[in-house]
């Protein structure tokens, strides 16, 4: 049976950071507040680069260390809450920037959770035919949805894009394991980004408490389904919401001693659908996950909804 594999990986931030200590000079909140309750240093954010900027540097990078070129990749899936632009889209925008002709090219926003949804959907256009080479991207940037005095999500979130080219391959255990997707649709008002000028807002205690009871069962069973233990895991890459959160999950979940958890929150703050794909990506540069590791994604969020999948590393 054919499946589908991670081939590369990129990312991109923009450069312009912002510290703890800049942003308690623009709200009543200090670098202490911040580091134990969120577990942030630092984030990125964009000031000239447009949400098709950092998608595509992303996209690019992923695409030069795949091997492939432009013209070989024929689906382009772009997981984002931050689209200005609604015709053409960011995947189109994205793919017309990288000089790839005639993909199937669509966005999908599940916020948070995005970049697991684009892949899970990459995977079974890849399965059954429908296309033989994606571009996966997650891009956001949060920086437009923030209200700069208000000190409750102007600390928590930054830019950012990550990318995945995937392809299809033979061997089933080569591939992407099973997603486990859903959502609970009562909860919606928990994260709230509306209006042609949005700003975020959430009720951060109830997304905090639904993540730290609801997404370590979910997160077992995406295991289970790939035919793994968590235990067997090499890393951990859940959506970078909360430093608190990432480890309450982590440990519930009973992943190895020595597994590799993505902290990329510490660095890059909250990146909506880009923080799954930048966090991987980071550590495979860095080679602190190798070829052919047993990675959990999972991502979680908005909506409220989540979604995730054992990859295996590139
Ligand atoms: O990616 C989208 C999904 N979203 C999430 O996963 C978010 C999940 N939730 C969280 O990560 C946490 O709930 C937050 C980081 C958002 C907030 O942490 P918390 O420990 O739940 O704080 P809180 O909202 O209960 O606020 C505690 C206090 C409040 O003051 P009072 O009412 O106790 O006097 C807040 O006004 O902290 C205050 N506060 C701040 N103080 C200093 C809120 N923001 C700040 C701040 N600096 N930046």
């Amino acid at each position: 049976m054919t499946a589908s594999r991670i081939v590369s990986l990129g990312h991109y931030q923009p450069p312009k950071v912002l510290t703890n200590d800049d942003l308690a000079k623009l709200v009543d909140t200090d670098d202490e507040w911040i580091r134990s309750r969120v577990g942030i240093r630092t984030r990125h954010i964009a000031v000239d680069e447009t949400l098709v900027d950092l998608a595509a540097e992303a996209a690019q990078k992923a695409l030069a260390a795949s091997g492939r070129l432009a013209h070989e990749i024929d689906l382009v899936v772009v997981a984002t809450c931050t689209a200005v632009e609604r015709s053409p889209n960011t995947a189109a925008a994205v793919a017309a920037r990288l000089g790839i002709t005639a993909p199937a090219a669509f966005d999908i926003n599940t916020v948070c959770s995005g970049f697991s949804y684009a892949l899970a959907t990459a995977d079974h256009a890849l399965r059954a035919g429908a296309a033989t080479r994606a571009l996966v991207i997650g891009a956001e940037r949060m920086s437009d949805t923030i209200d700069w005095t208000d000190r409750s999500t102007c600390v928590i979130f930054g830019d950012g894009a990550g990318a995945a080219v995937v392809e299809a391959v033979p061997d089933e255990r080569a591939g992407i394991g099973p997603v486990v997707w859903g959502s609970e649709p009562e909860k919606g008002d928990a994260v709230v980004i509306t209006g042609w000028d949005p700003t975020i807002s959430q009720q951060g205690q109830a997304v905090f408490r639904w993540a730290t009871t609801k997404i370590a069962p979910l997160a077992r069973e995406t295991c289970l389904k790939a035919g793994l233990d968590p235990s067997e895991l090499r890393g951990f890459v859940a959506h970078q919401a909360n430093l608190r959160i990432i480890d309450a999950i982590a440990a519930k979940l009973g992943t190895a001693p020595d597994a590799v958890i993505a902290r990329d929150v510490v660095d890059s703050g909250n990146t909506s659908a880009a923080s799954i794909p930048l966090a991987l990506s980071k550590l495979v540069e860095r080679g602190e996950l190798r070829s052919g590791d047993p990675v959990l994604l999972f991502g979680f969020g908005g909506g409220l909804a989540y979604a995730g999948q054992v990859v295996r590393c590139p």
